[in-house]
């Protein structure tokens, strides 16, 4: 068996390529590619340059490929093009599983940064290629911790429950789906217990021992708060989004789906938070 992580690069690749070893996957079974591969020669496991504005490479690296895990690119506005591309190879090369990893509620999200899971979902759909969604809501990594602890939490997500969890729980569950053989042509929704953003805010006062408030901006302060400490504006208006639909439940999800595939309980926030304030 073959697996191929793409976006191996990133964080969420790397922590796949790790838990599939983890798991007892042994090293020659597992592909990982990515744009710059400088940065994954230590990772133990072949590499591969797969950039997915190059359809040539793509096609070479999927070529023998079991199974795929399609990480999302990160240049939101670009990824349709580019995801046509990794649909398109997969598709040449026959890969008989494409595990693709989305966005909370993809199909009837309502924020920005689902569209293109949503095209990306539909296109892996209308491939015929064997699937699984993996529809990852928030990572707990997002949340600058050490500066809530200096400045306190800002966000406009109101009373909506989050369903954030680690990165390294969503890899694992990536790796429990490419894993198991019944999985083809299902979809998960992904994501930890969750918390509203006064409860989390009361966990970092927990964990730091300072007092960190959570204070609820509408989404235009909020996007302007976020340029105003450095963000660039369509970043900010992406992120205040976000957490308008969070509001809404856009990214509550619960943790059944995630703690199935892991096969454990989801990593605790607080550990997260420690890690982060180290
Ligand atoms: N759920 C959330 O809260 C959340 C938050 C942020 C992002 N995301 C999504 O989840 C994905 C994975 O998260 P992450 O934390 O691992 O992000 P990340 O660390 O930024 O990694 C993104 C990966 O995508 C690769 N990539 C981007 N464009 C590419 C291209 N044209 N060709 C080949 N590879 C390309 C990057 O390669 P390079 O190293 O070459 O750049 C990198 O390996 C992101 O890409 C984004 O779609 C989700």
């Amino acid at each position: 068996m073959t697996i191929v992580v793409t976006g191996a690069t990133g964080h969420l690749g790397r922590h796949a390529v790790q838990a599939l070893l983890a798991r007892g996957v042994p090293a020659h079974q597992v592909i990982a590619t990515g744009r710059n591969v400088d940065k994954i020669a230590d990772l133990g496991v072949r590499v591969l340059q797969a950039d997915y504005e190059n359809p040539e490479q793509l096609r070479a690296a999927f070529t023998g490929a079991d199974k795929v895990l399609f990480v999302s690119g990160s240049e939101p506005g670009k990824r349709i093009p580019q995801h046509r591309n990794v649909v398109d190879a997969a598709k040449a090369a026959g890969v008989g599983l494409l595990v693709y990893t989305s966005i909370a509620h993809a199909d009837t999200s309502d924020l920005i940064l689902a569209g293109e899971h949503q095209q990306t979902e539909q296109m892996i759909l209308d491939s015929g290629l064997p699937y699984v969604f993996l529809r990852n809501s928030w990572y707990l990594e997002n949340y600058d911790y050490r500066s809530a602890v200096e400045h306190g939490l800002f966000g406009a997500a109101g009373d909506g429950r989050i369903s954030a969890a680690a990165r390294a729980d969503y890899a694992e569950a990536a790796a429990g789906a490419l894993l198991t053989d019944d999985r083809a042509n299902r979809t998960y929704e992904l994501g930890g217990p969750g918390f509203t953003m006064a409860e989390l805010a009361a966990e970092i006062s927990q964990v730091s021992g300072r007092t960190v408030d959570y204070t609820d901006l509408s989404p235009e302060k909020y996007a302007e708060f976020l340029v105003s400490v450095g963000l660039a504006e369509q970043h900010a208006a992406v992120l205040s989004d976000a957490d308008r639909g969070a509001a809404q439940g856009a990214l509550e999800t619960g943790p059944e789906d995630l703690e199935k595939l892991m096969g454990r309980p989801a990593t605790p926030v607080s550990d997260v938070i420690r890690a982060a304030l180290a």
